[in-house]
């Protein structure tokens, strides 16, 4: 596929206008699908096929990646300022792509509700054949969200109260629709985390998450991880509601 090297600070949004800037640092590869083990963590690896015809998220960006391990690493029990994820609510992934995290957690979490995989429509395929890859079906159910949207129905009764959000912030014009989406997630829930997960590439990045500061309470989640994050200069934080003391979830 054309590689192009924009920079532009708000590029044509395309899944195939994908500058260097924007693109996962690995080469841009062809359809194909890859066992994933995370260096022997999991005893079954996680199939996951990758095709970027599919759209950008057709294959793992770095966020992605690193989020994962770190799920894997800690056996899906991170604990740092408060954070913990143990997998047992109701998992909502934005922004999945080929599914990679919520494949990640469905494998190796304790989870008592399949976890929801969304994307945009161009994506459904994709997430679909990865569930079947791993023979996940039961476990991770692929929908359509479309940020800056109503929240649908399924959305709505499902009631997510962990949300994972891994590289969301890459398209500037798409900042408003997802801060809107996180805040609907967050009304729907308001005992609800949202784990996001993000590389800074641009300046922009940054004034997304100055948005989220002014609007959810923010913590930098901190462990002993963060140098290998910072290299990369991946950031991890919590989102919450601040208005969720005393508010019931139900
Ligand atoms: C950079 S990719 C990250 C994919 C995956 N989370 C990862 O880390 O490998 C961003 C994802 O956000 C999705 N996305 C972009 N705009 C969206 C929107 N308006 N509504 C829903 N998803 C969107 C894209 O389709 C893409 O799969």
């Amino acid at each position: 596929m054309e590689s192009k090297t924009s920079r532009s600070p708000s590029p044509e949004f395309s899944p195939l206008a994908i500058g260097t800037d924007l693109a996962p640092p690995r080469e841009l590869k062809s359809a194909a699908t890859t066992d994933l083990d995370f260096s022997g963590l999991l005893a079954d690896a996680i199939q996951l096929h990758e095709d970027l015809k599919s759209g950008n998220g057709g294959q793992a960006w770095p966020a992605g990646n690193q989020w994962s391990f770190k799920l894997q690493a800690s056996g899906f029990r991170l604990q740092a300022s408060g954070f913990q994820h143990e997998g047992r609510g109701e998992n909502l992934e934005l922004g999945a792509g080929g599914g990679l995290v919520g494949l990640g957690v469905a494998s190796g979490c304790d989870i008592t509700q399949p976890v929801y995989v969304t994307d945009q429509v161009n994506m459904l395929p994709l997430m679909e054949k990865n569930v079947a890859l791993n023979k996940l079906g039961s476990k991770v159910q692929p929908a359509v969200l479309n940020w800056g949207e109503p929240l649908g129905s399924d959305v709505i009764n499902f009631k997510p109260d962990v949300i994972l959000a891994a590289d969301c912030v890459y398209f500037e014009p798409a900042f408003p629709l997802l801060l809107a989406t996180l805040s609907d997630l967050l009304a729907l829930c308001p005992s609800a985390t949202i784990y996001f997960c993000f590389k800074k590439r641009r300046r922009a990045d940054m004034q997304f998450l100055k948005k989220a500061q002014k609007a959810f309470q923010t913590v930098e989640l901190v462990d002993q991880d963060r140098e290998v994050f910072s290299r990369e200069n991946i950031f991890l934080y919590s989102f919450r509601s601040k208005t969720r003391e005393g508010k019931s979830a139900s």
